[in-house]
């Protein structure tokens, strides 16, 4: 069974159409690029998945259940997380990097507390290859890059299955994206956790997506695996895109 499932997704902001009829699946341990241009309907997609926008039309199953149901949605508010754009303003800039992680933790198990709670923190820190010596500092103590990774260990400490990550590497230099989809790649290996990764990069699709969703004015013009897409792109505007951003051959 697919985990994600969005089918007939179609959204309406007064009378603009920003989607039209969006289907598409993640599966299990599987990580899949949706691309688009700006304005395309990406976070359109992403609120709506995430239930912070009411579709018009349509339906999103998560292990086969409409999100419609409210027990389902309480299980995806676990089971799916997501990581932003923009990792300061994502973070309380009053909180401590132990109150930050802390928060999330305490939805999930309010009776952890000392030492256990401490090791779940330092593990969830190691997984995003940060020091526990940053437990005590505040996000304007830590950079940019560091934040980002805090915000991928609040994501983690629910131990969720799919990860939604809109436009995660925008707001870091390309020596820290480099590093990020390290990260985000080593995750996948030893978790096996899904992604839905949203990007305008396709240099970043082609490196770590298995599969790809082509978003053109609210409209999927193409999906398939990645290699497939990228060599063999048969819709004008992912053509057209891919010439943006990659050489030619010839
Ligand atoms: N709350 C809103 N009210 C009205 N229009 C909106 C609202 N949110 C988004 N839109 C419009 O919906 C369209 C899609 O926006 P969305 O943010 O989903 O695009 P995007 O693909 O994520 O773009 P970007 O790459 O710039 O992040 C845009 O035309 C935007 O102006
Ligand atoms: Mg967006």
């Amino acid at each position: 069974m697919t985990m994600l499932l969005v089918e007939g997704l179609s959204k309406r902001y007064r009378d603009h159409q920003v989607l039209t009829e969006v289907a598409f699946g993640v599966g299990r341990s599987e990580i899949v690029g949706l691309v688009g241009q700006s304005g395309s309907g990406k976070s359109t997609i992403a609120k709506c998945i995430l239930g912070l926008e009411r579709p018009h039309v349509g339906r999103i199953l998560w292990h086969g259940e409409s999100l419609s149901e409210r027990t389902v949605r309480r299980r995806a508010r676990r089971g799916m997380q997501a990581v932003f754009q923009d990792p300061r303003s994502s973070l309380n800039p009053r909180w401590t990097v132990r109150q930050l992680l802390s928060e999330p933790l305490d939805n999930w198990l309010p009776a952890e507390r000392g030492v256990i709670r401490l090791a779940r923190l330092a593990r969830l820190l190691d997984r995003v290859a940060l020091s526990a010596d940053l437990l005590d500092r505040h996000p304007h103590e830590l950079s940019t890059g560091q934040c980002q990774r805090v915000c991928i260990a609040r994501a983690l400490a629910p131990e969720p299955d799919l990860l939604i990550l809109d436009e995660p590497l925008s707001a870091l230099d390309v020596s820290v994206q480099a590093r990020l989809i390290e990260l985000l790649l080593d995750l996948h290996r030893t978790s096996g956790i899904s992604y839905l990764l949203i990007t305008h990069d396709f240099a970043v699709v082609a490196d770590i997506c298995q599969r790809i969703v082509v978003l053109d004015k609210g409209n999927v013009v193409e999906t398939g695996k990645v290699d497939d897409v990228l060599s063999r792109p048969t819709h004008a505007y992912t053509q057209a895109l891919l010439r943006d951003v990659l050489p030619m051959p010839g």
